[in-house]
């Protein structure tokens, strides 16, 4: 088979070495954070620099219990994440687990807390070039249980909760999570009160990249899953608090180490695609 070789991600069949899982940070910086978390949990040598960094793109290629592991980062929202997804899985990349970062709008989730999504609102854009709207985004129930397990048994170590279940994924942080303090201080009424009407039914948390890749994973016959840290709170007597970096530390600390054990679970149960 001739070399296969990937424009925006910057990564070749040579480079990745057979790698088939990945873990997907957004913030390329987050990258080098889970190569050495990765290298602390199982004593794996963690390599001077990245393997490739083009754009938001960043990549690391580690080992997690003889298995070849990618960390790409996907830049914010669908868009991007959609060009990373269909790379790698050109590539032959066939598990997919997005470990980023969260605001809650549930009152009982707290910030350090990690959320495990089952299933995401389909509020970005990018999606539904891969799949029509009534399609499902939903993790791949492997994938969805690895995370689970991995956080049943992490979060007391951590000192963090879990929580698991629907995520609202929008294509904008402060329109589309309907951020008062926004540039314009005024939220088009076709998002005015989606915060309260997500909440009500029962929707965790808000992010920017898990529809897009629930719904590619789905559509390509992929494995696809997310854990998110939360950083940020809108319960509703929290609303317009600022994101600290203590928040941001603790949330994707907790994240990160839930989504490596979780492809650890993944490579050591053999669990087929
Ligand atoms: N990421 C988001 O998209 N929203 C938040 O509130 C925090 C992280």
């Amino acid at each position: 088979m001739p070399r296969r070789a990937m424009y925006h991600v910057a990564l070749d069949d040579e480079k990745i070495q057979g790698a088939r899982f990945v873990l997907l940070p957004g913030d390329p910086f987050r990258s080098r954070l889970i190569a050495e978390r990765i290298g602390s949990v199982y004593g794996a040598p963690v390599p001077d620099g990245p393997l490739a960094h083009n754009r938001e793109y960043c990549t690391y290629l580690m080992d997690i219990r003889g298995r070849k592991v990618l960390v790409t980062s996907t830049g914010i929202g669908g868009p991007s994440t959609s060009i990373a997804v269909d790379e790698l899985a050109q590539l032959g990349v066939h598990t997919f687990i997005r470990v980023g970062t969260t605001g809650v709008i549930q009152d009982s989730i707290a910030i350090g807390d990690v959320v495990v999504t089952t299933g995401s609102v389909r509020l970005d854009g990018a999606s539904a070039d891969y799949a029509p709207v009534e399609y499902p985004a939903v993790a791949h129930p492997e994938v969805m249980l690895a995370l689970v397990r991995a956080a049943k048994s992490l979060a007391g170590t951590l000192g963090c909760r879990y929580h698991v279940g629907v995520t609202a994924s929008t294509d904008t942080f402060y329109q589309g999570q309907e951020r008062v303090d926004a540039c314009s201080r005024y939220i088009p009424r076709r998002l005015r009160g989606m915060t309260e009407e997500w909440r009500r039914l029962h929707v965790l948390n808000v992010e920017m990249e898990s529809s897009t890749l629930l719904t590619m994973c789905g559509a390509l016959g992929l494995r696809g899953g997310c854990v998110t840290g939360v950083i940020n709170t809108r319960a509703t007597d929290r609303v317009g608090e600022p994101i600290t970096a203590e928040h941001l530390r603790l949330g994707e600390a907790h994240a990160v180490m839930i989504g490596i054990k979780a492809i650890e679970i993944l490579i050591t149960n053999a669990m087929p695609l």
